[in-house]
């Protein structure tokens, strides 16, 4: 049973919004791509027998969480989750950090995780309280040498322990296709400081503490068997880079960082089944593919932002933003997505969005609990600051009244929301999210007569980048 919750009504208006006869008009659109994207596209992608305009059908990211829950349980030790499981579960004793080298679908949604379910300080906590999981940090995403040069002078400090674990660091190295420019140079440059910093030791320890993820063939495919790297785990065939967030690239860091990767899967399972069988009037994510669409089509709504109302999201956020903008953006066509963090973003960009060019939805994404005690603003005897009159109040008292008052605000100049409800931040609900929104884009990409896998655009600058290398 899935727990997120959707409530569209701030969508519904006869002036600035939709109606539900907009709504009820895709019923049986959707119900037929439901079937295609459940059923004709697994039998294309089970024969090979792909047409042209569904090249490349990287459709595998829906039927993926199953799989892997399957694969494990009838194969714990030797299933990738269950490999997984093992490198997660003894490598915490050797190393104290993790370079987490990819971009973006190679490492956003790892990121996006460690964010959501972490302690925000997890990497400043001392190794007893982080329950001696590494600390991690993500190269990799850039050629920016500041970037770089500081992370590695981060990792040769090591912890603040005396224990050879705590001065000893890993390098999870995530790409696809195992050719991308800036994982490589990356890896090169980590991999370098790696094997100095291990001396005389790093024959032995390297091919443990090099953790590749990549493709079943590529330029690093073939490194990590120079290296001689004792697990190399798999990006799966049919499964595109920004959609490969539940398979290694994404459960690998989780499990690092000591996440509860099956809860994680089991949320994009109930995802998924209820993808599959709730009616469309209760259909979280084709009511929310819906209500964004039409208010694309008949509103012009053509920036969708996701205001997320908790920091730990916005690299969530960010995630989505290059699932949607990378998948649908093509052929003239595709929203833009933009993240926003309130309240902070109230203080930024907040005037615009009530009174700028009313080209926008908002996508609230609420956390309904939170993990600490709720902080009280407290009696003061110092009242200069005016806020006795609120002493019994909470952060959470204060952010829902902000959450509340937005929405008016923007109801009030004409501009529509919607409310994506999430009961409390852990794996089942990240897993939930995740499937959920690649449904939705997957299921979006369609309406718009596009192919939401690859993304032919983005060849033209390697391309010239390559050019102005001299390559
Ligand atoms: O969504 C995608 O496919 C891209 O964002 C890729 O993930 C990104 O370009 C990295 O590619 P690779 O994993 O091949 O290094």
């Amino acid at each position: 049973m899935i727990s997120l919750r959707f409530d569209s009504s701030g969508s519904f208006d006869s002036e600035y919004g939709i109606s539900e006869s907009d709504i009820v008009s895709l019923e049986a659109d959707f119900r037929k791509l439901r079937t295609e994207m459940l059923e004709t596209d697994r039998v294309m992608y089970d024969s090979g027998e792909i047409p042209r305009a569904k090249n490349p059908l990287d459709a595998r990211f829906l039927w993926l969480p199953e799989e892997t829950l399957e694969g494990y349980e009838k194969d714990r030790e030797g299933s990738e989750l269950g490999r997984i499981f093992k490198v997660a579960n003894s490598i915490h004793d050797e190393i104290d950090a993790v370079a987490v080298l990819g971009i973006g679908g190679s490492y956003m949604g790892a990121r996006a995780m460690m964010e959501a379910c972490c302690d925000p300080y997890h990497n400043e906590l001392s190794r007893g309280a982080r329950g001696s999981k590494p600390r991690m940090y993500f190269e990799g995403n850039n050629v920016d040498n500041d970037a770089s040069a500081s992370l590695l002078h981060r990792l040769t400090l090591g912890g603040s322990g005396d224990t050879l674990a705590e001065k000893r660091h890993a390098i999870v190295v995530i790409s696809k296709s195992g050719g991308t420019m800036e994982t490589a140079v990356a890896f090169r440059q980590f991999l370098q400081a790696l094997e100095d910093g291990l001396g005389s030791e790093s024959k032995e320890l390297l091919p443990r503490l090099v953790i590749p993820v990549t493709g079943a063939s590529g330029k690093l495919f073939d490194l990590a068997g120079s290296i001689g790297c004792q697990e190399v785990f798999s990006v799966p065939e049919g499964v595109g880079g920004r959609f490969s967030v539940l398979s290694s690239v994404g459960v690998l860091p989780a499990a690092l960082l000591g996440l509860d990767c099956i809860r994680l899967l089991e949320g994009a399972v109930a995802m998924n089944e209820h993808f599959r069988t709730a009616p469309f009037e209760e259909n979280l994510v084709m009511q929310y593919v819906a209500v964004n669409h039409q208010l694309s089509k008949i509103r012009n709504k053509t920036i969708r932002v996701m205001s997320v109302w908790t920091k730990a999201l916005e690299s969530f956020g960010l995630w989505h933003d290059q699932l949607l903008a990378e998948s649908n953006g093509k052929s003239g066509v595709g929203v833009t997505p933009l993240t926003t963090v309130n309240t902070r973003d109230l203080h930024s960009r907040h005037q615009q969005h009530q009174q700028g060019l009313n080209d926008k939805v908002f996508n609230n994404l609420v956390v309904e609990s939170y993990r600490h005690d709720s902080l009280v603003v407290g009696q003061s005897a110092r009242n200069q600051d005016g806020l006795n009159d609120i002493a019994g109040k909470t952060l959470p008292d204060i952010m829902n009244a902000a959450i509340q008052g937005t929405n008016d605000a923007l109801h009030a100049d004409g501009r529509p929301t919607t409310d994506l409800i999430i009961p409390q931040l852990d794996t089942y609900t990240m897993g939930q999210l995740f499937q959920m929104l690649m449904i939705a884009t997957v299921l979006e990409g369609r309406i718009l007569k596009i192919n939401p896998y690859g993304q032919p655009g983005v060849e033209q600058y390697k391309s010239n980048m390559n050019r102005y290398l001299g390559r």
